[in-house]
């Protein structure tokens, strides 16, 4: 036996990932992939201003918790939210057609290969599709990551799930997982980088309101060709490289990568990364950004930025307005990529520095009829990260 059982398979991982896809995440034409997020950000928002009137404020706007809040019964009908996706990542439906698992202990045995039924490791390494919920709180200080297999929901709702204090979460060469209501943080390089949620060659995933710091790596890291992700909701705060899009400036597989970034609250002590991306296309919509310390969206590779209706409120220091980043490139060289800002509000001397082409069809800007989009930012926003549902009453907000 090797004495270093990770490395060999970190070997192995190099050989899988230079394959070709066995998964079935196609590439998407961009174009209608944001126009039917803007059009359902216009409809709900639309909804909720018209029915603004009772007690319960049932109807925010925010189109992926409009879709399923309003039910006063959402603990029965959990699998609901697996319809509310929104942006490249809507296709994941997590555990919808499989059975729940109910996490009973957060003991983690010591025998990672064998773990015991009831344990959130048993649940995330079933084949099937699972809906993963938590019998009441609980804090998860692991010695080993998690890996989350194909086909699963981890739902936090109801109770409060922490997973913090050692390595994290890690999905790997797997499809069709949400990640929803769980407090990620002080997580721990220990084998694996030591990030909050890492994304090795995985596809429709969705991360959703989730609260996420102080990781010794990134708080989500999509690498190595993954691809098909939505990130909406969550707040992030107090870290250094917070959302990694892309494996490096060479690793041509990542063309693929389509991420929609959404409803997110980039919150105090964030330094960069919100995100930096690779070679794909991200569309990074109505998310509200606090004082970044040195940047907020970072990109190379020729990726493709489509910035709307965000809320950038720039640090105090002179040097760190800028919105953007383009680490180590000649301007000659990254004129020609496609960065866009459109929608967005600046606030504290806060700037974006635009590049390329500005054609409709990169963008999609056809949509835009809310002349001032970011106005919602606010709104939308307000409940980001991990949203007070209790059980046994319904999860919206009393006015
Ligand atoms: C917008 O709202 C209408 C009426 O409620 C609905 O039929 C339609 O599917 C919605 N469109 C989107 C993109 O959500
Ligand atoms: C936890 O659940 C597993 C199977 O789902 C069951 O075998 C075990 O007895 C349960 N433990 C407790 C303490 O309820
Ligand atoms: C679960 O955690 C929440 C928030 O930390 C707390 O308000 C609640 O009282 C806890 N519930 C139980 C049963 O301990
Ligand atoms: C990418 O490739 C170039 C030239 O082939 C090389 O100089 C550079 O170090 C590589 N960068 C990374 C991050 O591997």
């Amino acid at each position: 036996m090797s004495p270093y059982p990770e490395s060999r398979n970190v070997i192995l991982l190099f050989v899988l990932a230079s394959l070709p896809l066995f998964f079935s995440a196609h590439v998407e034409d961009p174009e209608a992939v944001v126009a039917d997020v803007m059009r359902s950000i216009e409809n709900t928002t639309t909804e909720a201003q018209r029915r603004q009137l009772s007690e319960y404020h049932c109807l925010t706007g925010n189109p992926i918790d409009d879709c399923w809040r309003c039910d006063p019964n959402w603990m029965k009908n959990r699998k609901r939210l697996a319809d509310c996706g929104l942006g490249f990542g809507r296709k994941a439906i997590g555990g919808r057609n499989g059975e729940f698992y109910l996490v009973n202990t957060s003991r983690d045995d010591d025998d990672y290969r064998n773990p015991r039924p009831g344990t959130l490791r048993y649940g995330l390494r079933q084949k099937k599709p699972l809906w993963i919920i938590f019998k009441r709180n609980m804090s998860f200080k692991l010695k080993r990551h998690l890996v989350i297999e194909s086909d699963k929901t981890i739902d936090g709702r109801g109770v409060t799930v922490r997973i913090s204090d050692g390595p994290c979460l890690v999905i790997r060469f797997a499809n069709n997982i949400i990640i929803h209501g769980l407090h990620i943080y002080n997580c721990k390089k220990r084998l694996v980088d030591g990030d909050g949620i890492q994304i090795f060659r995985g596809s429709n995933i969705w991360v959703d309101h989730n609260y996420m710091s102080n990781c010794e790596d990134g708080l989500i890291d999509a690498v190595f060709g993954s691809t098909a992700i939505t990130i909406s909701n969550n707040y992030f705060t107090h870290h250094d490289h917070t959302i990694l899009l892309g494996h490096n400036d060479n690793f041509t597989m990542d063309k693929k990568m389509q991420v929609t970034v959404a409803f997110n609250h980039f919150g105090k002590g964030l330094i960069q990364r919100m995100p930096r991306c690779r070679f794909g296309y991200f569309h990074v919509v109505n998310n509200d950004y606090t004082r970044w310390e040195m940047y907020a969206i970072g990109g190379s590779a020729g990726a493709t930025i489509n910035s709307q209706g965000n809320k950038f409120v720039a640090p105090n220091h002179i040097f760190h307005k800028q919105v953007t980043m383009r680490p180590n490139t000649p301007k000659s060289v990254w004129k020609h990529w496609n960065w866009l800002s459109s929608g967005d509000e600046f606030h504290n001397g806060a700037y974006f520095v635009e590049s390329g082409s500005k054609s409709s069809s990169i963008y999609a800007k056809a949509w835009s009829l809310k002349p001032k989009l970011s106005s919602l930012v606010g709104r939308l926003t307000k409940e980001a990260g991990v949203l007070k549902c209790q059980k046994g009453s319904p999860c919206w907000v009393r006015l």
